[in-house]
């Protein structure tokens, strides 16, 4: 299977003028009485409030910088309270101290929290250290747990927030794409156990989210792209019209340039917000975020975990829009659009080591299944995605087929 088909759509991107600017991308992110561009990014910020069983449960804060950082956390009554700044070693060192240092002027004490980086401390372990430490600093009901860092800081720290003295507050403060476009919106907290992905955790909502999208700056480029394979996700399952903005924002976001971050953050979070409002403890409209996580996830595990998540769920997305064309749901055209699109992105859309029945066989044993059926994610057209419980084993295997670019393919 060879990609010598290149879809018009992505000819004509590759040779669109690199400087774009669309004018969609000024939309209301502004208070209407600044007049100068400098300004306009330093005060640049919006909200959005996420509800939970009908009724408003927390804020997302969007800014560019950590100047709002302390206005809203004296608005959480912080003054009082004392604090733990919960973060692994790469973002204690990246935003510990300026963290830290707000907090201090609007909380009673602050304390800083750090273990090792990476999701093999995504364990019990590491929620242990943490209620040691809170004991040792005498926490009580009232105090409060900051996660600063990425789906795996906000994920253990939300879990630990939960259980400890079965529950105090918490805020997310996400530095990573995947955390900003994802995992600190919805209430999923947890830990992995026993090499069991998440197998460990509760629903438990933050009382405010903070997103500083300037800290994206600072992501090596794999880790980046891998983030905003989950964004074009939220496109694709719900949104045809931000799929389409994405895909003409294109060099911004290659530049992250702190306007267009804000704005893509913002809507991807609007895409997560419809979905877990309306299905909070995923019982239903939830499973949509699973677009591309089947086949994903079994990439995933074959590859053990030594592959970006993001990028097998690219490959994923890319097999679920094939069985979505092959049971003409889509075009061939819109499949090919859809698959190619996530080239210029640095996603990968094929995969040459893997053994296709071995994913089928791994596909099994996905946390998602509902008595033995898989809840297939796929697509009736661009922007809107669905549940489908009769995908057979043979048309995964040619899903698999069609991204797995075997030796005999490069010497067709
Ligand atoms: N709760 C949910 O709903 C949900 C949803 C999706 C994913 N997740 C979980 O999220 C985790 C993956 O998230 P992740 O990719 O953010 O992993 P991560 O937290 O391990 O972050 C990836 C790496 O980037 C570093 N980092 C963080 N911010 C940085 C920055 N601004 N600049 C440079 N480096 C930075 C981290 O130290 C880490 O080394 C997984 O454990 C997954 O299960 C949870
Ligand atoms: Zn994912």
């Amino acid at each position: 299977m060879g990609h010598a088909y290149m879809s018009e759509w992505l000819v004509r991107l590759m040779t669109s003028n690199a400087n774009k600017r669309c004018e969609a991308s000024q939309i209301c992110l502004y208070d209407a009485n600044v007049n100068s561009y400098e300004e306009e990014i330093h005060i640049m910020a919006s909200r959005m409030t996420i509800n939970y069983e009908k009724k408003p449960c927390y804020d997302i804060v969007f800014a560019g910088d950590f100047s709002l950082l302390a206005e809203e956390l004296a608005d959480l009554g912080t003054a009082d309270r004392r604090v733990a700044v919960i973060c692994d070693s790469n973002t204690e060192k990246l935003f510990g101290k300026e963290v830290r240092e707000i907090l201090e002027k609007s909380a009673k004490k602050v304390i800083l929290h750090a273990f090792p980086a990476g999701e093999a401390n995504k364990t019990l372990d590491t929620v242990k250290e943490i209620y040691r430490k809170l004991i040792e600093e005498k926490f009580d009901r009232k105090d409060l747990l900051v996660a600063l860092g990425g789906g795996v800081v906000g994920d253990i720290t939300g879990y630990a927030a939960a259980t400890y003295l079965r529950g105090i507050d918490f805020i997310q403060i996400p530095t990573t794409l995947i955390a900003q476009s994802d995992s600190s919106i919805g209430g999923k907290t947890g830990v992995d156990f026993d090499g069991y992905k998440n197998m460990v955790g509760a629903f438990y909502m933050p009382k405010l989210v903070y997103m500083n999208v300037g800290t994206l700056k600072k992501l090596d480029d794999r880790q980046f792209y891998a983030g905003f394979a989950e964004v074009m996700k939220h496109g694709l399952i719900k949104d045809a019209l931000f799929y389409e903005w994405l895909l003409d924002h294109m060099y911004e976001i290659h530049d992250r340039d702190t306007e267009v971050l804000l704005e893509m953050v913002m809507k991807s979070c609007g895409v997560k917000k419809l979905v877990v409002e309306k299905d909070p403890k995923e019982q239903g409209e939830r499973a949509l975020l699973n677009f591309g996580h089947t086949i994903g996830h079994a990439i995933e595990k074959a590859k053990n975990f030594e592959m970006v998540h993001g990028e097998c769920i690219t490959l994923g997305m890319v097999a679920a829009a094939f069985i979505s064309w092959k049971r003409e749901n889509i075009s061939m055209e819109e499949y090919y659009e859809v698959r190619d699109m996530f080239v210029p992105f640095n996603l990968p859309i094929s995969i040459d080591d893997i053994d296709p029945e071995e994913i089928v066989s791994l596909t099994k044993s996905d946390k998602k299944m509902e008595a033995g059926q898989i809840k297939f994610v796929l697509l009736k057209k661009v922007g809107k995605a669905y549940v489908d419980r009769t995908v057979t084993d043979t048309e995964i295997l040619d899903a698999v087929k069609e991204i797995y670019f075997s030796d005999e393919d490069m010497r067709e």
